[in-house]
């Protein structure tokens, strides 16, 4: 008789629970690509605690109930109704990696604890900074966008205010300017680097959603006399809302004639890097001094794998160095490969690899074709949107997000914001699509993200008579 420990890692109970695992994911992914069942579990968050409560609580059955449980009462991502927020219907290849990835578990901080890992993960931080135009650029890949886009906030203070300002702290009297729309990591950055409230210096918005790059002297100059000089400029490559994008080329001027440092982040939109059609919105790009890119929004990865680039390659190091290994030319040049030197996480996921499957597997023409096929898709919508008179939009989509209201006189009085949050609301409880969100200009508008590539306009089209019929009701309600 086999003890606990021999049952729990015996290779053929692995094996057996495996192929149990994978038809499980082959039939949902076949169910959803069909737009059967919902897109997500209708239950608020205190039915469901209560449901696994006592789900937990019951006698040990079959080792795949958990698994099959959770599956259908998840949010289905790759259901063509889901329009949410910006995570990836992932490749399944990618997902298998996952697994791979997961059993080996090789840590990573250290070369040792993940060779294989730490070399691939080197080859695509490569060809990611070539996209971006750094032919001399190096980075590393992070858990996640926010964490990235500290970690590159950390080397811009690094590199402004000089190798000692880890070790020794920086008084408040510093900051970060980017646009009122940028993502709310860009400010936390500034916090946890302890510049407080006033660490993140708003530049405001044009009626496109854009950085007003005229205003960034005045900006920069009202910033000083207030006692706070901005070290660095962040371009957003989207912007979340809206999906809009600012003028990188004249941030990049700004920030070359002031001696600041220019970080994009590219979160969701530097993923046009790979498409040459859609390129051209990233220009300027391959001037900024560090850029953020999730491979797990626009480019069918898990989450979560983020890069993190840098023009020169050196910088890579600029987040925690410190002045004694700053001085030893291993620490610049070499050990690139001992990776937990330049990033936050010691033990970090081997993310390299789900990425890896999907370069190998298909090549970046993959990343193209779904941007094209999700970008169209966006244009699609708010074409459809621009054609009903029930409905208005915010700003024509540059990237695959929309956001619009239902326009109806009766709507547009002064409880529309509170209307717009209850249908939203009523629709998710539906379980037939998945839609979020956001204020712009004070006022709720109702947010898609088009992120899976088998949303057809049929779909489109059905959440548009939904919402109408929400909107009709709402309005007898009231
Ligand atoms: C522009 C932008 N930056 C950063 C983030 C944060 O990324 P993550 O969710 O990977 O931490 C997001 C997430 O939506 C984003 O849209």
């Amino acid at each position: 008789m086999k003890d606990l420990l021999e049952q729990a890692f015996d290779s053929e109970k692995f094996r057996e629970m495996g192929h149990r695992a994978v038809d499980l994911l082959a039939n949902h992914l076949a169910k959803v690509a069909a737009a059967s069942g919902n897109v997500v579990n209708a239950e608020g968050p205190e039915q469901e605690f209560e449901y696994w409560s006592e789900y937990m609580q019951q006698p040990h059955g079959d080792d795949m109930d958990l698994m099959t449980q959770f599956v259908g009462r998840a949010i289905h991502l790759h259901h063509p109704r889901y329009m949410g927020h910006q995570v990836c219907a992932p490749v399944p290849v990618a997902a298998l990696a996952g697994l791979v990835s997961e059993l080996l578990n090789n840590g990573m901080a250290v070369y040792e604890m993940g060779p294989s890992a730490t070399a691939l993960e080197r080859w695509i931080i490569e060809k990611t900074a070539i996209q971006m135009g750094f032919p001399n650029g190096g980075g590393f890949l992070t858990s996640g966008g926010t964490l990235a886009m500290s970690t590159a906030l950390l080397a811009a203070r690094a590199r402004q205010l000089g190798v000692d300002s880890l070790q020794t702290g920086t008084a408040p009297q510093w900051a970060v300017m980017g646009s009122s729309e940028a993502h709310y990591c860009s400010a936390r950055a500034c916090h946890v680097m302890g510049w407080g409230q006033d660490g993140f210096v708003v530049v405001p918005v044009d009626r496109l959603f854009k950085m007003r790059v005229d205003l960034l002297d005045e900006v920069y100059e009202r910033s000083v006399a207030a006692g706070r000089t901005p070290i660095a400029v962040v371009g957003s490559a989207c912007t979340t809302s809206t999906g809009s994008y600012d003028d990188l080329s004249a941030i990049a001027d700004f920030c070359n004639r002031r001696g600041l440092w220019f970080h994009v982040d590219g979160a969701h939109g530097a993923a046009v890097a790979f498409c040459p059609e859609l390129r051209s919105r990233l220009s300027g790009i391959e001037r900024a001094d560090s850029v953020v890119l999730d491979f797990h929004k626009l480019l069918l990865t898990p989450a979560l794998a983020t890069a993190v680039v840098f023009r020169d390659g050196a910088n890579s190091w600029a987040a925690f160095e410190q002045k004694a290994h700053y001085l030893w030319d291993s620490a610049r040049q070499g050990e690139w490969f001992n990776v937990g030197r330049r990033t936050f996480e010691c033990t970090k996921l081997s993310m390299s690899l789900k990425i890896a499957a999907i370069w190998r597997a298909y090549g970046t023409e993959l990343f193209a074709e779904n941007l094209r096929r999700v970008h169209a898709l966006a244009n699609c919508f708010h074409a459809l949107l621009s054609q009903d008179p029930r409905f208005e939009t915010a700003v024509a989509p540059e990237s695959n997000i929309v956001c619009f209201r239902l326009h109806t006189p009766e709507l547009d009085g002064p409880d529309a914001d509170g209307l717009h949050v209850r249908i939203r609301k009523d629709l998710v409880a539906s379980g037939e699509f998945y839609i979020v969100q956001t204020v712009l200009h004070g006022r709720v508008w109702l947010r898609t993200a088009l992120m899976n590539p088998f949303t057809q306009e049929t779909h489109l089209r059905e959440l548009l008579e939904k919402l109408a019929g929400f909107g009709c009701r709402d309005q007898k309600i009231e």
